[in-house]
Order: C-alpha cells, then structure tokens, then sequence
C-alpha cells in the first residue's frame, strides 16, 4: 500500500460514513472512520432517527391508553406518565444502537479515528493532531440544524430537534416553526403527551415535496388530533422573558403580526450541509449555494480520490439514502459497481398515521405526461377497520399508456411498512396490474395497495 496510511478514510460515523467505513473494509480496504462525537452512529442514531422513534412509540402507547383507544377495547388503566422512565428508554436505545456500530467497526477492522477532521491536502486529513494519508477520502459529515436568523436556540426554551427530544417537563405550549418531518414528528410526541401544540408553517400547507393530497389529508388528521395549524405564517422574531418565549408571527404574504405565548420553541425549519472546519479548499473543493459538495454519479467529487455521501450532498436528507450510499460508494472505492436509484427512495414520516411516499407526486407524473390513478381509503381495509386505524389511503399513480407505476402515496398506521413494497415493485419496473394480480395477505394494512392499483384500472372490489 505504499506510504498511504489507508486505503479508505471515511469522515464522518452517521449511516452513510459508518456503512461506507464497513463495506469498504468488508471488500478487504484498510479502512479507518473519523468522527467526532462520543458515539458512533452520527445524527440519526444519536439525535435524529432513533431518539425520536423512541419517543413517538413510547408517548403514542401513552396516548392510547390516556385518550380512551385502549378502553374502547375492553382494556382499562389508570394512567400516569413517567418522562423519567420515558426518556430513560430513549436513552437505551441510543445507547444500545450506537454500541452495536463500535462493535461492527471491531469486527470488521475499521479504525475509529476519534477527534474532528479537517483536510490538509488532497490525500490528507489531520485528526486531533495527527496526520493521515489515504488513497481514498469519503466525506460523509452530515448536516444540522438551520438557525432562523435572530433566533436564539438555547436548547432550553427555545430548542432544535436535539432539546425537543430532552424535554426533562411536557411543555404548556409548544410553538413549532416549520410544518416538515421534524415539527410534526416531535409535535406529535409532546402533543400525545399532554401539551398544547402550535405548528407555524411558512407555506400554505404542511410537508413541502409531499403529494399536494396527501398534505391536505395530513393538515386535515393534524387539525382533528388537536394539533393548531397557523399555515401560510412566517415567525419575525422571539423573545424570552423569564422561563418563557413570545413569538411574534405575520401572514407570510404581509399583514397584521400577533403574539403567541408559549414555554417551548422548536425551530425545525430544515437542515445544512456540514462543512465548517473541513478546509475543503485545501483538497480543492468548494460547495453550491445550499452548502452541498457537488458529486457525480458514482459519488465522486472534482478532486479524484475524494468522494461524498450522504446529507452534505444534493437529495433528500434521509438515513436509509445515506446508507445505500455508503455502500454504493465503498464498491465504487473497490472497482465494482455501485449504484442508488435516486428515482425510488422512500421517505416516511413517523406520526400517527404514518405518512409515506416514493416516485413521482401525482402533480409531479402529471407535469411529465398523463397518468391514472388508483385510490382506495383505508376505512375500506378490513385489517385497519379492525384495528381502529381506519384513517387516510393509498394512492398509486401509474403511466396512462405504459401502466408503469411512477409513484406510490400512502397515509396509514403502518404507511412506513407498506411503503417497501411500492419501492420494491417500482424498482423492478411494476406495472399497476402486477401490483393488483400479485397475492396479498389477508387481513393486512398492504391489501389497501393492492386494492389500490386495482382502482387504476377502475376495479377494486372492497369500494
Ligand atoms: P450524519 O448522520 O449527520 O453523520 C455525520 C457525522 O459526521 C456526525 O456524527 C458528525 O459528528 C460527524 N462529523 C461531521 N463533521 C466531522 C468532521 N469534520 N470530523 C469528524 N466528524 C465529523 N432520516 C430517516 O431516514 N428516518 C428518520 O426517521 C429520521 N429521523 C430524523 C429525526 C431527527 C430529529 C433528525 C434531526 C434527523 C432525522 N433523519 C431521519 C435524518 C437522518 O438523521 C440523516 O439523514 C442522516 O443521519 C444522514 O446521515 P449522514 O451519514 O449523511 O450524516
Ligand atoms: P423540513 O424541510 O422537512 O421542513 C421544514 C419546514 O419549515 C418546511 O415546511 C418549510 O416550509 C418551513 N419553514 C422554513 N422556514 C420557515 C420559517 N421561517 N417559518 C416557518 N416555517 C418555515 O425540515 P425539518 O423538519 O427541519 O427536517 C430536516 C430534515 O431532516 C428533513 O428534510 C428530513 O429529510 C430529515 N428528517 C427525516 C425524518 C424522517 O425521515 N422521518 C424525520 C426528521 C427529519
């Protein structure tokens, strides 16, 4: 290996940098991975995927036992919270999965580089003092937190996603600015509860590049859950006075300001690029105007040996992207093949209902030529009907002369379950009608996609 120190050196342990780092030394590269952080695992399994997870499957047991679901099925308890309890289980997991990635990293011979790295040239990286030469860099930092200009976060009142998940009281109110993944994920879990919850979104409707339908139906589930919606509202500024926050917000289009009191403030209003203290220029490297690393389609930047993955390149910012990445890149690394079909990445988001996508939004298949679309609501689903989750539906949105399937839009209890098979299907170029003729189980939550693309065509039988 010559005077290289690795063959492979991965910044960043998140899901694309740790899968990257232990794909390329399972394919026999002499591997190392810097990263920062305490633990491994990086934003989704420290922050962001795994935490909140935890607190939306804990506090939505919570809310069906509080809000009287459990007891509709014969079911009583007396019900207490315990946020010890609650978040010390959040803690567990965190704890158990970011463990589980040092020891693979054990396993499969990758070096843990601990401190932060910054380049130093094309082929070197210093980490907390020491200097490293590789063959192959894979810059894979991640992203955090966009700040909204002339708002404080201090973690404690006004708080990111991070403090929102820390929450040692359940806020009186907490005033949520931006109506995307985070806002409703971690609105939803202090709403269950028991806080008042105000989402104050910029645009006219909630979870921008979703399916135009499935966000009214989303605002529509949000409204009857309790959650208050102030939409097309832009917020101009908060004040802390005390151990409480005003925020001040405006229609977005202009007009009159009013106030909202409240004891917590969540800015979730998107996610940046990290790459402060990288020193990309001194590896020949610049970022475009959202602060991404540019990359080409093995996920290769302008400087040969360095390659990006992950949140800090374009597409959606979404673990499981990060990951397939990461394993795309290390076979690149080894002279394979790697490739992400950028065309069919699910993206979830975890409340109750769940809320899922892959492909193309119908307004999005329509731009490109004419479609037919295929829906069925899950009321009609004996398994949802059953279990008392009979809200949203599912849409499938296929090529009117090709019946391919572009796009798959479902909002149900289990939407994140049911959504792979859509992936799947679109991956392998299915048409509606190969969806509808395939065998479903019965009674499950997924004969609703079926049904589905049977509505395609005009014939479902359950409506
Ligand atoms: P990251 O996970 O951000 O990891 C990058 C790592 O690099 C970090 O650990 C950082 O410390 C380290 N690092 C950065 N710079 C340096 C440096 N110079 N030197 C050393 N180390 C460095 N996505 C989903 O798909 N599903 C979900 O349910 C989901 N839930 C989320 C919930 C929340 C609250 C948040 C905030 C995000 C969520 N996401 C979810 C998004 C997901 O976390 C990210 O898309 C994913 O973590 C990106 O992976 P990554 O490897 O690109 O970067
Ligand atoms: P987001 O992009 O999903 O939503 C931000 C929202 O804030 C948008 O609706 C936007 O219109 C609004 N907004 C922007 N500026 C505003 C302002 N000044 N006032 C009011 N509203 C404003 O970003 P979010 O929720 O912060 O999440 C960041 C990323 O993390 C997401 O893009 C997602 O990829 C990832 N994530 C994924 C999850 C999942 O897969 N389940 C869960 C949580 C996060």
């Amino acid at each position: 290996m010559s005077d290289y120190d690795f063959d492979v050196i991965v910044i960043g342990a998140g899901p694309g940098g740790y899968v990257a780092a232990i794909r390329a030394a399972q394919l026999g590269l002499k591997t190392a991975c810097v990263e920062s952080r305490e633990t491994l695992g990086g934003t989704c399994l420290n922050v962001g995927c795994i935490p909140s997870k935890a607190m939306l499957h804990a506090s939505e047991f919570y809310d069906k036992a509080a809000n009287g679901e459990l007891a509709k099925m014969g079911i009583k308890t007396t019900v207490e919270l315990d946020l010890d309890t609650m978040q010390g289980q959040r803690k567990d997991a965190v704890k158990g999965l970011t463990g589980g990635i040092e020891y693979l990293f054990k396993k499969n011979k990758v070096e843990w580089l601990k401190g932060h790295g910054a380049f130093t040239g094309k082929d070197t990286i210093d980490v907390a003092g020491k200097s490293y030469r590789a063959k192959n860099i894979v810059i894979a930092t991640g992203s955090s937190v966009t700040p909204l200009p002339g708002v404080e976060i201090d973690e404690k009142i006004v708080v990111s996603s991070t403090g929102a998940l820390e929450f040692t009281k359940v806020p009186k109110h907490l005033v949520v600015i931006g109506g995307g993944v985070i806002g409703l994920e971690l609105g939803s879990v202090w709403k269950r509860l028991g806080a008042k919850v105000t989402v104050v979104e910029f645009l006219d409707a909630l979870l921008p590049g979703m399916d135009g339908e499935i966000r009214k139906e989303a605002a529509k589930l949000f409204k009857k859950q309790g959650m208050e919606l102030k939409l097309g509202t832009k917020v101009t500024g908060v004040t802390i006075n005390g151990g409480n926050a005003t925020v001040t917000v405006e229609p977005a289009a202009g007009g009159a300001a009013e106030t909202l009191e409240a004891d917590a403030v969540l800015v979730s209003i998107g996610r940046r690029p990290n790459t402060d203290g990288l020193a990309l220029e001194r590896a020949g490297l610049t970022v475009n105007k959202r602060g991404q690393i540019e990359i080409g389609h093995d996920f290769d930047t302008a400087t040969p040996g360095i390659w990006a993955i992950g949140d800090v390149v374009p597409g959606p910012m979404l673990a499981h992207k990060a990951e397939d990445e990461g394993i795309a890149v290390a076979e690149n690394i080894a002279g394979l093949t790697g490739i992400v079909n950028h065309d069919v990445i699910p993206g979830v988001v975890y409340t109750m209902p769940e809320i899922a996508g892959v492909g193309l939004t119908e307004e999005q298949a329509k731009e490109r030529g004419e479609v037919k679309v295929g829906k069925f609501p899950m009321m009609a689903n004996s398994r949802a009907k059953t279990n008392h989750e009979p809200d949203g539906f599912v849409k499938v949105i296929a090529d009117a002369k090709t019946d391919k399937v572009l796009g798959v839009h479902i909002i149900a209890s289990v939407a994140g379950t049911m959504i792979a098979q859509a992936a799947q299907a679109m991956e392998f170029g299915a048409t509606s009608e190969d969806i509808a003729y395939t065998c479903h189980a019965h009674p499950t939550h997924s004969e609703a996609i079926k049904e589905a693309a049977m509505a395609v065509t005009g014939k479902p039988i359950h409506i």
